[in-house]
C-alpha cells in the first residue's frame, strides 16, 4: 500500500526521501512523487507513474531545500497516473499533501464544500488538500486549525503529511488506522510509514495514535489529541539494523527470506524458552485461553493459511474447538460466537486493515485477543490484549515465506503450552524444542537442493497457464499456500484443492499436460491422495509428487526429510516456495514486487 516519508532540517531532503521511498518499495506501488521546499522559497514537485527509478530520472541535478515529503501510491481511487500520483496540491498550490488510506466520504465532502474548486485528478486525497485550503481562505483559520477541522469532517483511514509553503519550517501529520511514525534526529526529524524507511537516519521513533495531530519541526515535535490537548509520549529505539533490511548477495529478498527460515525456527526456540529450556508463553495468555470455550483465528492471505495449520495443532493439543476466518468476511458477516471466545489475529505486518476492523469490533465486545505478528508496536499488536512476536526479521518480499513458517511455529508453541496446562497427553509427550530443531535441519536440507526445484519449475511449470496443488489434511492447507505463492508472483493461475474434492468438479479442468502437484506427508491418507493423483494422471495431468520420508514411493519426484507429523507444513511448504520463486524467475518477472500487490494491505 502507499508509503509516506518526510524530512525536516536536513540539507539534502530529496536524497533522503528517495532512499526512504526505495526502502518502502516492498509495500507495493504504481506511482511515486516528491515535494521539496525551503526558506529560499524555491520548490520542487516531481511525480511519476511506475517505479522510483523513473521518478529519480525526472529529478533535477540539484534540489535545494530543508523540508520535503515523498510518497509511493498504490491506486485505490483514480488510475495509476502522474496526475493522480501524490503529493497533491491545493488549487492555489499553497498546500501540499501526501496520504495513505481511503477517504470514504470524499464525494459528500466535495459536494458540500468544494463546488467552487476545480479538481486536478480523480483521487480522494485531493479533496482533503482542497478542504484545508478552503477553510484557511474562507474562515481565516491557521493551517493547523484548518487541518484539524478537516480531520473532524473526513471519514476513513489516513496517514497524512501536510506542508504549507508559507510555513516552510514545519510538517503537519495525522493518522487514523493507517501507519505513520515520527523519527527523531539531532536538529532534524523524519516521518515514515515504516521505521525501516528511515533507519539510516535514526533509530529513535515516536508512535502516533489514531486521530492525533502532530506538528513536526526540525528540532521538536508536538503531539495533540483530536481536541487539541497536548499528549506526552516517550520515544523508543527500533530493533532494526540496516543489515536486517538489506539483501546482501541475494538476487531477491524472497530467496533470502526462504533461506532465513531455519534460523527463524532456532530463534523462536530461543525466544520462547525459559531457563529450563522449556517452551513458555505469558501466563496471562494461558489463563485467557484456558478460560475460553472456542478459539477464533482471524487473518488474511498467507496468514489465513497458517491459521488452518494452527487449527489442527490447537485442536489436537488443547481439545478446544478452533474456527479459522477470513478477516474481510468475518467483520461484516460475524458468525454466532461461543459464550467465551478467544481471538487470535495472525498478521505478519500487524497493519492489515481487514484484520484490524475485526479487532476493533472484538475490543468493543470486550473479548480477549492475541496478535501473533512480526511487527512489534504495530497497530494489531497495540490494540490486542496480548502479543506474541514472530521473530522472523523484516520480511520484504511481497510473497510471504518466513512469516508463514514462523506463524505455524508460534502456533505450535501456543498449542503445546496450553495442551500441557490442560494435561493433554499429546502435548505432554512432544519434545517441541527437539522437533522444531529437526524442522530447521530439514529446511536446510531442502534449501541446499535448490537446483532440483529450479529444474522442476522448468519441467513442470514452464509455459503452463494453470497449475493445481492437491493434498489432504495439513497437506491441503499447505496446497492452498503453495498455490497462492505460485499465482501471486508467477501469474500462473494456480489453485490448492483438497485432493478428494477434485473429482467433484475441478477435474474437468485437467487437460493433457496440466501440472498437478501432490503433497503427501501423512501415512493415514497417503494412499487416498495417491489415488487422486492417479485419477488426474489418467486424464493427461503432468504430476509431481512431494512426499515425506516414510510415506514416499520410489517414483516420487521429491522426498522431504521426516519431521514430527504435527509440523510437516513447515517443511513441505519450502519446496513449494522455491518452485514459485524459480517459475517466476524463468518467466522473467520481478519476484519481490509482483504486479498489483502490496506487502501491507492497509485498506479494506
Ligand atoms: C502472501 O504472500 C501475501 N503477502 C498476503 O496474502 C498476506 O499474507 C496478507 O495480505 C496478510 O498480510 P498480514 O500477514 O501482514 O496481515
Amino acid at each position: 500500500m502507499c508509503g509516506i516519508v518526510g524530512v525536516i532540517g536536513k540539507k539534502n531532503p530529496a536524497k533522503i526521501i528517495i532512499q526512504g521511498l526505495e526502502k518502502l518499495e516492498y509495500r507495493g506501488y504504481d506511482s511515486a512523487g516528491i515535494f521539496v521546499t525551503g526558506k529560499n522559497k524555491q520548490d520542487y514537485l516531481v511525480k511519476s507513474k511506475g517505479r522510483i527509478k523513473e521518478l529519480k530520472a525526472k529529478l533535477p541535478q540539484e534540489i535545494n531545500g530543508e523540508i520535503g515529503i515523498g510518497h509511493t501510491r498504490w491506486a485505490t481511487h483514480g488510475r495509476p497516473s502522474e496526475l493522480n500520483a501524490h503529493p497533491h496540491t491545493s488549487e492555489d498550490n499553497r498546500f501540499v499533501l501526501v496520504h495513505n488510506g481511503v477517504i470514504q466520504n470524499f464525494e459528500e465532502v466535495k459536494a458540500k464544500y468544494l463546488t467552487n474548486y476545480t479538481l486536478k485528478g480523480d483521487t480522494d486525497t485531493e479533496i482533503v488538500v482542497q478542504l484545508i485550503d478552503h477553510f484557511v481562505l474562507t474562515e481565516k483559520l491557521t493551517t493547523k486549525e484548518a487541518f484539524r477541522k478537516t480531520l473532524a469532517i473526513i471519514e476513513g483511514s489516513y496517514a497524512f503529511a501536510l506542508v504549507d509553503k508559507e510555513e516552510p519550517d514545519v510538517i503537519y501529520v495525522a493518522k487514523n488506522k493507517s501507519p505513520l511514525l515520527i523519527g527523531l534526529g539531532k536538529n532534524f526529524n523524519v516521518i515514515c510509514s515504516d521505521a525501516m524507511a528511515m533507519i539510516e537516519e535514526t533509530k529513535r521513533f515516536v508512535e502516533i495514535a489514531d486521530q492525533e495531530l502532530v506538528t513536526v519541526w526540525a528540532d521538536a515535535i508536538q503531539i495533540e489529541d483530536a481536541k487539541g490537548n497536548l499528549v506526552r509520549r516517550e520515544s523508543y529505539e527500533a530493533q532494526l539494523t540496516l543489515n536486517d533490511i538489506e539483501k546482501g548477495t541475494y538476487p531477491y529478498y524472497m530467496l533470502k527470506e526462504i533461506d532465513d527460515q531455519p534460523a527463524v525456527m532456532r530463534k523462536l526456540i530461543q525466544a520462547y524458552s525459559n531457563n529450563q529450556q522449556e517452551l513458555t508463553i505469558s501466563q496471562e495468555i494461558v489463563t485467557d485461553i484456558l478460560n475460553s470455550d472456542r478459539i477464533y483465528i482471524v487473518a488474511c492471505g498467507t496468514s489465513w493459511h497458517a491459521g488452518w495449520v494452527g487449527k489442527q495443532m490447537l485442536e489436537q493439543y488443547t481439545s478446544t474447538p478452533v474456527e479459522v476466518h477470513l478477516a474481510s468476511e468475518f467483520g461484516y458477516n460475524m458468525p454466532i460466537l461461543a459464550k467465551k471466545p478467544f481471538f487470535i489475529f495472525l498478521s505478519q505486518s500487524g497493519e492489515t486493515a481487514d484484520s484490524r476492523q475485526v479487532l476493533v469490533k472484538i475490543n468493543e465486545l470486550t473479548y480477549p485477543s492475541l496478535t501473533i505478528t512480526n511487527a512489534a508496536g504495530s497497530t494489531l499488536s497495540r490494540e490486542a490484549k496480548h502479543t506474541l512476536l514472530l521473530h522472523a526479521g523484516p520480511e520484504i518480499a511481497v510473497a510471504s515465506t518466513k512469516a508463514y513458517t514462523a506463524q505455524i511455529a508460534v502456533l505450535a508453541i501456543v498449542a503445546k503450552v496450553i495442551g500441557e496446562a490442560k494435561g493433554n497427553l499429546k502435548a505432554l509427550n512432544i519434545d517441541l524444542v527437539h522437533e522444531l530443531s529437526m524442522v530447521a535441519q530439514a529446511m536446510e536440507v531442502l534449501i541446499s537442493r535448490k537446483e532440483v526445484l529450479e529444474e522442476y519449475a522448468q519441467t513442470y511449470l514452464e509455459d503452463t497457464r494453470n497449475a493445481f496443488y492437491i493434498g489432504r489434511g495439513i497437506d491441503y492447507y499447505v496446497s492452498m499456500e503453495a498455490a497462492l505463492k505460485l499465482k501471486e508472483i508467477s501469474y500462473i493461475q494456480a489453485e490448492g484443492f483438497a485432493a478428494g474434492e477434485l473429482k467433484h468438479g475441478t477435474i474437468a479442468l485437467i487437460e493433457e499436460g496440466t501440472p498437478v502437484l501432490g503433497i503427501i506427508t501423512d501415512a493415514n491418507i497417503a494412499s487416498h491422495t495417491r489415488s487422486n493423483l492417479q485419477e488426474v494422471e489418467t486424464r493427461g495431468a503432468h504430476t509431481l509428487i512431494i512426499s515425506m520420508s516414510g510415506v514416499e514411493k520410489a517414483t516420487d519426484q521429491l522426498v522431504l526429510p521426516k519431521v514430527h507429523p504435527m509440523l510437516t507444513a513447515l517443511v513441505s511448504v519450502v519446496p513449494c516456495q522455491l518452485l514459485a520463486y524459480y517459475a517466476t524467475l524463468q518467466r522473467g518477472y520481478d519476484v519481490d514486487k509482483p504486479r498489483n500487490l502490496a506487502k501491507s494491505v492497509t485498506v479494506e
